[in-house]
């Protein structure tokens, strides 16, 4: 079983907000395979295809009750406030405390095209937000509070990838020169 690169954070790719899948082909089947394996030898939890570059409305995910796949997910209900820490495998060795809804009310479709609904909490809730996120665009870092973000602009500019866009702190100008 193939794998697939995972884009990290400076990746344009990851900024794009997917589009909906209208057809679940061989090829998307295999696609979700390989994403699994991905995931699995990362190792994470879960990965949205726009990690690996394919724009399409899907994640993988495994967070210790079996591989799955979701399809076109939508959240319907939120509720409850959790802290956890949370990492990325688009932003390696980073993790941020951040305070998201407890549980969710997830829906979407398997890859035999059935819909499927979730009443997931905490670690399942946390991880489909996370994912969610992911097929529109957005980041872990675009979560962050002031303080959060100053110190992981530092770290960010530090592993030297000029690729990595400053992010943006309200109000202050950044303690570093932005190259252009
Ligand atoms: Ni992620």
């Amino acid at each position: 079983m193939g794998t697939n690169a995972i884009r990290v954070i400076g990746d344009p790719v990851l900024r794009v907000k997917a589009t909906e899948v209208t057809e679940i082909t061989e090829n998307l089947a295999r696609l979700t395979q390989e994403m699994l394996s991905t995931m699995y030898s990362a190792p994470g939890i879960g990965l949205a295809a726009t990690q690996v570059g394919v724009q399409k409305r899907l994640f993988v995910y495994d967070w210790g009750s079996g591989p799955g796949v979701l399809i076109n997910p939508e959240i319907k209900d939120a509720d409850g406030e959790w802290t956890f820490e949370e990492g990325c495998l688009s932003i390696p060795g980073l993790s941020w405390e951040l305070l998201r809804p407890k549980q969710i009310h997830i829906v979407g479709v398997d890859l035999d095209g059935k819909e499927v609904s979730f009443e997931a909490d905490e670690l399942e809730a946390r991880l489909f937000q996370h994912e969610m996120d992911h097929l529109d665009g957005v980041l872990l870092v675009d979560h962050l509070d002031e303080d959060q973000k100053r110190e992981a602009n530092k770290t960010l500019m530090g592993i030297g990838d000029s690729t990595v866009s400053p992010l943006p702190i309200v109000g202050e100008s950044l303690g570093f020169s932005q190259s252009d």
